[in-house]
C-alpha cells in the first residue's frame, strides 16, 4: 500500500461535534464516562466541548463545568472550540491548552453560523490565536463549507485554500476542511489538496472533516489518502453535525474509519472493539440505535471470519 501513508491520526470529535446537534441534553456526567471510553479506546485527539454562547449551542453550555472535571489523561489532547476573545476567557480558566478556530469559505455560512462575515472571523480570530499561541496552547483553525454551502451553493476551491492561508498566518498550526454538508467527492478533494499544497500549505498542516450525509465520507477518506493526507476528524457512534447546516447529520463514524484503516493495515493506534463500546454507550445516552455501518455489523476477525466487538 505504498500510496498510503502508514500512519493516521484521527482527531475525535464526538463530544463536540457530534453532541452539539443532538436535542437531547446529555448529563454532564454521562459526557465525562464517554470521554473516558473514548481515551480508553486510544483515541489521543478528543474534541471535548466548545466555548460558544450558551445560546447558540445549548448541549454545550456546560463546557465550563466539563472541562473544570474532565481528568487529563496522559497522552491525550482535549482541544476545544473558541469563537472569540470571551471564549477563550472561559476556555483558559477552565483548564483548556488546545483551542480550534472555525470560519467556512463561504460568507452566508459564516453569518449565520457565527453572526460574521469570513473576514469578519479572521479579524476576531487573530487576537484569540495570538493569546493562545503566547501560552504555548496547539491551534487548529476550521476552513467549514470547503465544498459547498447549504446557503450559497458551490464553493470556489480557491476561496477555501485562501482562507486557509489567512489562517496560517495568525499562528494556526493546522488547517481542517470541512465538508459540512456531505457534498463533496474524490476528485474534488484531491484538487483542493493539490491547490493548498501549491499553495504552500506542508501535507501535515492539512486534515479533513468528512461528513457522510450522503455516503461520500470513506471515498473521500481514500482519496485524501491517496494524495498523503494523515489526518482525519471522526465522531463516535456518527452523531452530530451543525445544528446551522440544514441536513448536516452523519459525521463521518470513527468506528467506520477504524475499520477501513486497520483493513488497509495502517496504524492509528485506536481499537475498533473499544470504539464499538463507546459507540453503544452515546447511542443509548441519547436513546438512538446505533445505526453506523461498522457499529451494526462490527469488525471482522479474517483468522474465523466471524464478526467482532458486537454486544
Ligand atoms: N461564551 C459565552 N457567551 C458568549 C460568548 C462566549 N464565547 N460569546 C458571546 N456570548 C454571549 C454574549 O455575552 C451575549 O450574551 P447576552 O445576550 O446574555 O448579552 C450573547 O452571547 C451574544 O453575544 P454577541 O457578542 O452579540 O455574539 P453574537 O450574537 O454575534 O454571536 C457567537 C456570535 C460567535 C458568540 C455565536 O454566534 C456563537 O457562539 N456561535 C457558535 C455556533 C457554533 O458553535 N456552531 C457549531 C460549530 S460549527
Ligand atoms: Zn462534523
Amino acid at each position: 500500500m505504498a500510496e498510503f501513508p502508514d500512519a493516521v491520526r484521527i482527531r475525535e470529535v464526538g463530544p463536540r461535534d457530534g453532541l452539539q446537534n443532538e436535542a437531547r441534553p446529555v448529563p454532564l456526567a454521562t459526557k465525562l464516562r464517554y470521554l473516558e471510553l473514548l481515551a480508553d479506546a486510544g483515541l489521543t485527539e478528543i474534541e471535548a466541548t466548545s466555548f460558544v454562547a450558551p445560546a447558540a449551542i445549548p448541549q454545550l453550555a456546560d463546557a465550563d463545568d466539563l472541562m473544570t472535571a474532565l481528568p487529563r489523561r496522559p497522552g491525550v489532547r482535549y482541544p476545544v472550540l473558541v469563537p472569540n476573545e470571551r471564549g477563550l476567557d472561559r476556555a483558559e480558566a477552565a483548564g483548556a491548552e488546545a483551542i480550534a478556530v472555525f470560519t467556512a469559505a463561504s460568507d452566508a455560512f459564516t453569518t449565520r453560523n457565527i453572526r460574521m462575515t469570513v473576514d469578519e472571523s479572521l479579524e476576531a480570530f487573530a487576537s484569540v490565536l495570538a493569546r493562545a499561541g503566547a501560552r504555548g496552547w496547539w491551534r487548529r483553525g476550521y476552513v467549514s463549507t470547503a465544498f459547498g454551502c447549504p446557503y450559497s451553493g458551490a464553493v470556489d476551491p480557491a476561496r477555501a485554500v485562501d482562507v486557509a492561508i489567512r489562517l496560517l498566518a495568525l499562528g494556526v498550526e493546522e488547517i481542517c476542511f470541512g465538508d459540512t454538508i456531505g457534498v463533496g467527492v474524490p476528485p474534488q478533494v484531491r484538487d483542493l489538496t493539490a491547490r493548498s499544497v501549491d499553495a504552500g500549505i506542508p501535507l501535515e498542516r492539512i486534515a479533513f472533516h468528512f461528513h457522510d450525509t450522503r455516503g461520500t465520507a470513506l471515498a473521500n477518506v481514500a482519496a485524501a489518502m491517496s494524495v498523503g493526507i494523515r489526518c482525519f476528524d471522526a465522531s463516535t457512534g456518527g452523531t452530530g453535525g451543525c445544528p446551522y447546516a440544514p441536513g448536516a447529520a452523519g459525521n463521518l463514524a470513527t468506528e467506520d474509519l477504524v475499520y477501513l484503516l486497520d483493513a488497509i493495515g495502517l496504524e492509528s493506534g485506536v481499537d475498533l472493539d473499544r470504539v464499538l463500546v463507546a459507540a453503544r454507550f452515546i447511542a443509548d445516552a441519547l436513546g438512538k440505535p446505533l445505526s453506523t455501518k461498522v457499529g451494526q455489523a462490527g469488525g471482522w476477525d479474517p483468522r474465523t471470519g466471524a464478526a467482532t466487538g458486537r454486544r
